[in-house]
């Protein structure tokens, strides 16, 4: 699909108020997107695992309003309004608009709750934007009762890679791929496909345990280091390893080749994070938990020949990733070795999941 695809159709009548709710996971990348090119284009192909239950629920309730000239939103999150997250918000609905055009037409109350705990470090914008745009193509679709399955959920992943680039990866489960590839079919820079080649068992409920390192408001947003990119003297080199390391996942999916899927892992983790340490400005976004955390997952694995591996996003925090088959001697090295070294000694135990779901239809 092309841009063109996601513009509107025809609308038909248009109703007067309605509700819809959408709950959209998080997403961990396997292979990074780190830079990108306006308008949220990104520099290299990317993939991840969906999560399962680290997830953000949306509602929007929609009222028609006489003054089509604005927009008008309420904004409430875990029940409370929330001032702060207005101007991202107002900044997204601009953006789509095009795509969108009843956006004036309506007041729109929107309803937002994370599953994870408040300010846990977890980016909740991907799951976030992710819901929200679930919930927009769901009143779109009342309006244009032609949008079939296919498109609703490309240009629901088209919309959330508008508002945050990692969100157009949080509709569909349970691994998805997004940036063009040429050597993965239909895939595109504008929105996530599922990653069509084989995927042995062993990752179906690949198991992620997020070690909640710091759960502070980052120093450096992921805005400030995707543009920090630009004139990068590593960038090419390292947009280049992307996409090379797509092509070599794609046996190492197929067969459940661990001991490889954990070398490009970890890789890609540490590669992302040079990429931080050697732009201009530099910055580190690890702490000295998070590299107590990775040596004790090296020592472990090396120790007990268990097939486990770190990889981490622009934060502290770590995720853990390893087979459901070796849960509970992990869970338990997590808890005796690894809490130690989290904020309250907090961390989450999630799986790979199916993707974002309809909760219920209050039409
Ligand atoms: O979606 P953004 O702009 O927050 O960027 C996220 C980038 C990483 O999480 C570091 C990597 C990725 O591919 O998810």
């Amino acid at each position: 699909m092309t841009e063109k695809d996601f513009l509107p159709g025809a609308y038909q009548k248009l109703p007067k108020n309605g509700k819809v709710t959408w709950k959209a996971p998080s997403n961990i990348a396997l292979v990074k997107y780190w830079g990108k090119k306006p308008v949220q284009i990104p520099a290299n192909p990317s993939i991840s695992f969906t999560l399962d239950s680290c997830a953000t629920t949306t509602s929007i309730s929609f009222d028609k309003k006489e003054n089509k000239d604005e927009f008008s939103f309420d904004l409430l999150f875990e029940g409370k309004p929330k001032q702060d997250f207005k101007p991202k918000i107002q900044a997204f609905l601009e953006r789509v608009e095009k795509y969108l055009p009843f956006l004036k037409a309506y007041h729109f109350t929107i309803e937002t709750s994370n599953s994870f705990p408040h300010s846990s470090g977890i980016a909740s914008s991907a799951s976030g934007m992710a819901a929200l745009s679930l919930c927009l193509m769901d009143i779109e679709s009342l309006l244009d009762p032609t949008i079939d399955q296919t498109l609703f959920h490309a240009k629901a992943s088209f919309l959330a890679r508008l508002g945050s680039g990692s969100a157009c990866r949080s509709i569909k489960g349970s691994l998805v791929q997004w940036g063009a590839h040429p050597n993965i079919p239909n895939s595109s820079d504008l929105y996530g496909i599922e990653y069509p080649f084989d995927v042995g068992p062993v990752f179906e409920d690949y198991c992620d345990t997020i070690l909640l390192v710091h759960k502070g408001q980052k120093q450096v947003s992921s805005t400030v280091g995707h543009q920090l990119m630009h004139g990068h003297p590593f960038a090419q080199n390292r947009f280049q390893q992307a996409f090379s390391n797509l092509d070599r996942l794609k046996p190492i999916l197929a067969s459940g080749n661990l001991e490889e899927f954990i070398k490009l892992v970890e890789s890609e983790a540490l590669t992302l994070h040079a990429m931080m340490m050697t732009s201009m400005p530099y910055f580190i976004l690890m702490k000295p938990d998070t590299l107590q955390i990775i040596n004790k997952i090296w020592q472990y694995r090396e120790e007990t020949k268990t097939p486990v591996c770190f990889t981490l996003d622009a934060g502290a925090n770590v995720h853990m990733l390893y087979p459901s088959s070796v849960r509970e001697k992990v869970l338990a090295f997590a808890r005796e070795e690894l809490a130690v070294h989290c904020e309250n000694g907090q961390y989450i135990n999630d799986q790979v999941g199916e993707g974002a779901i309809k909760i219920n239809d209050q039409r």
